[in-house]
């Protein structure tokens, strides 16, 4: 919800091409998210999300990592939080992040922090998840957006989105496919979040309305 007179203020992280960044932000200038993306943060420094920010005239900048493959060394988790934290961000939203977040920074952002991924979680959770659909054989996947906790894509979920597995797909095809329903999904939970309209009781997310989470 917005703060007083401020908007809902989005800090975003991403370590790709930022499609979901650019599809939210879209979503903004046309109206349909009640926010504004205050802060980029990229753990890749040529990622395509740093640009499409950068073009949108949007705070973006490089945050090092550190020594670890799969996470952020403590002093990059520092900087990150310094960063969202002076620019009040009321919503951490990754976009496209590769890298697991700590216990210190979901402390920070309690409650605060979504991920979208590209399957039907439980299903799949983990790296290239439309690969592993795909291998699997499952005739429908989609795509999740829930809150991040201290699990791997394990958190309550916010709202899902239905792909169907089609014959003749390729890794490819699936995944671009995936890709455009998570540009409708992720605006919409990110709406719904910004409006105020979602409530959480342990596992279970409750959106206002219905609203248009579920695809
Ligand atoms: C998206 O498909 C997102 O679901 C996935 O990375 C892609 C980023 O695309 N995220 C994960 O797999 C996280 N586990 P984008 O950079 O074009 O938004």
């Amino acid at each position: 919800m917005a703060i007083a007179s401020r908007p809902f203020r989005l800090g975003v992280l991403g370590s790709g091409q930022g499609s979901n960044f650019v599809a939210i932000a879209d979503a903004i200038t046309v109206g349909a998210v009640p926010a504004e993306v205050a802060l980029v943060l990229s753990d890749v420094a040529e990622a395509g999300i740093l640009a499409h920010a950068r073009s949108r005239g949007i705070p973006a900048s490089f945050l090092p990592s550190g020594a670890f493959r799969t996470r952020l060394d403590e002093k990059a988790e520092r900087a990150a939080v310094a960063a969202l934290q002076a620019t009040g961000v009321d919503l951490v939203v990754l976009a496209g992040f590769m890298r697991v977040l700590k216990a210190e920074f979901l402390g920070t952002f309690a409650g605060r922090v979504i991920n979208i991924h590209p399957s039907l979680l439980p299903a799949f959770p983990g790296r290239a998840a439309w690969k592993q659909a795909l291998a699997y054989g499952v005739k429908v996947t989609g795509c999740t957006v829930h809150f991040v906790d201290a699990g791997v894509d394990s958190g309550p979920i916010i709202g899902q989105r239905a792909v169907p597995v089609l014959a003749g797909d390729s890794v490819e095809t699936l995944h671009q496919r995936i890709h455009a329903a998570e540009h409708a999904l992720y605006p919409a939970c990110v709406a719904a979040l910004a409006r105020g309209e979602v409530t959480v009781c342990g596992r279970v997310v409750s959106v206002a309305g219905g609203g248009p989470v579920v695809g």
